[in-house]
């Protein structure tokens, strides 16, 4: 990356903007690139063109975060080579690892200007001209409405960014599972506004946006405290979102098998635009180490859940999160994981090894699993939920469904989509058709998309 610098005309700053983890800092990072544009400087993808560079990072596993500090060094090589010729280059770390870490980030890499937390970014402007005399840490929880302060998107640079969105609709997380950094980077729950949320999927839907995701990440918790002094749940918020006519497609992520109220459930039935996928992290199928992460079900709660919302919507596909190698986990546990994955027989779902979090509860317990025990364990329930994964992509074979091509394929004349399923759809397509909706029949399927064609 250190190849070429590049030199701007006189005046043009440019930002970067990198992120790291959850749909949460996807959505953020927007927001920051928002204020930067804001602030004078136009958005670039190529770092080296950079004067602002912002690194939004995760703190969810150590990989996450060793990543992060890698890229600082990087980072730190190009700053010192646009030193070199003149230029200046500020760096912000932003995010989860910046609300846990702190300070300690410029201790370990002094080449960061700015440390700032996702609860505080809204303050970027001010704290960016800080950076100019001092290196500046601000990872407050402030009591003023992030959202609020926030400038709203060009309407051109929501057009670039394509036709399918996220809007965070609830933030923080009260559930404090023992394995979690999330409710300490994050904060407590909130939600906003129905009518603020509301507001912002209007602009997204007049810039050119048919598919919108709300996102938190506790998302079914939302409880928005609307202006006629009602609470609005979720499944409100997505009734009246489906009336804005220009989005025809909604999701909605993460969700906690806890908080599925039978609203939720029924809007799966009820919701037209509703996409027929729902994402449900189980984390264990083994009672005694659910109980141990504090995920405050059983293994039967989470399949009756699932089998409420497959009653009510019977073509629903469900993905999941897990985690394999918690403390204490045995082989009998790990059985009862396997089981619950093929009793549910998931469309797709991810799998992660235990990753000790510092200052959660259960990176003490002294019970710790080895690692090869973990990559074992992973690669069995990985190779299960492959399996799934792939039964689920032939099955959509000769099925015809609306497919929203969203990305750029990677040949040309070759279009690239996404099913109501999640699924990636390629399209050889001899027109130009991002950022539309469009029937598909599927052709063939394989692990990781299917191919279609246009249908009548
Ligand atoms: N709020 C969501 C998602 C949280 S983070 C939920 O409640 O499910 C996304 C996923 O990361 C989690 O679902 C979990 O599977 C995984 N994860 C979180 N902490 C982890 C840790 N310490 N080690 C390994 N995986 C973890
Ligand atoms: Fe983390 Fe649990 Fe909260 Fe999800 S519900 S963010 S896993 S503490
Ligand atoms: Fe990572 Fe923070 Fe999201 S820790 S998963 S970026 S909430």
């Amino acid at each position: 990356m250190l190849n070429k610098i590049v030199t701007q005309p006189q005046g043009v700053r440019r930002a970067f903007v990198k992120s790291f983890g959850c749909q949460m800092n996807v959505y953020d990072s927007q927001r920051m690139a928002d204020i930067a544009e804001s602030e004078g400087y136009a958005p670039t993808d190529d770092v080296n063109a950079a004067d602002l560079v912002i690194l939004n990072t995760c703190h969810i596993r150590e990989h996450a975060v060793e990543k992060v500090f890698s890229e600082l060094g990087r980072l730190r090589e190009l700053k010192e080579a646009r030193r070199a010729e003149g230029l200046k280059t500020t760096i912000v770390v932003a995010g989860c690892v910046a609300q846990a870490e702190g300070a300690e980030i410029v201790r370990r890499q002094s080449a960061v200007d700015l440390v700032v937390g996702p609860q505080a970014y809204h303050r970027l402007p001010k704290l960016l001209s800080q950076a100019e005399r001092e290196s500046v840490v601000d990872t407050d929880f402030p009591v003023e409405d992030k959202f609020d302060s926030l400038p709203a998107a060009r309407p051109e640079t929501l057009k670039s960014r394509g036709a399918s969105a996220f809007v965070t609709v609830q933030e923080g997380c009260d559930k404090f599972c023992t394995f979690c950094v999330v409710p300490y980077t994050r904060g407590a729950e909130s939600s906003r506004a129905p009518e603020k949320v509301l507001a912002e999927l209007e602009r997204l839907a007049a810039a050119g946006v048919v598919e919108a995701t709300l996102i938190g990440q506790n998302v079914n918790a939302y409880r928005g405290a609307g202006r006629d002094g009602q609470t609005a749940t979720l499944a409100e918020l997505l009734a009246r979102a489906a009336r804005i006519d220009a989005l025809k497609r909604l999701r909605y992520q993460t969700s906690h098998p806890i908080d599925m109220g039978a609203d939720l459930i029924a809007a799966h039935r009820d919701n037209e635009k509703l996409a027929p996928y729902l994402h449900l992290p189980a984390q264990s199928g083994s009672d005694r180490i659910l109980k141990a992460m504090n995920r405050r079900h059983a293994a039967c709660d989470y399949l009756d859940v699932i089998a409420d919302a497959r009653r009510a919507r019977p073509d629903l596909a469900i993905s999941s999160d897990f985690i394999v190698g918690f403390p204490g986990e045995t082989e009998e546990d790990f059985a009862a994981t396997l089981e619950l994955a093929r009793r549910v027989a998931y469309a797709s779902a991810y799998v992660f090894k235990y990753s000790p979090r510092p200052g959660t509860p259960a990176e003490k317990r002294e019970d710790q699993i080895d690692e090869d025990v973990k990559a074992a364990r992973h690669a069995v329930l990985q190779g299960e939920l492959d399996a799934q994964r792939l039964t689920f992509n032939r099955q959509t074979v000769g099925k015809t469904f609306e497919v929203l091509f969203d990305r750029e394929g990677r040949r040309k004349g070759q279009a690239l989509g996404r099913s109501p399923y999640m699924q990636s759809v390629h399209l050889d397509a001899e027109e130009d058709v991002a950022g539309r909706m469009m029937r598909v029949e599927i052709v063939a399927a394989g692990p990781n998309s299917l191919h279609g064609r246009p249908a009548p």
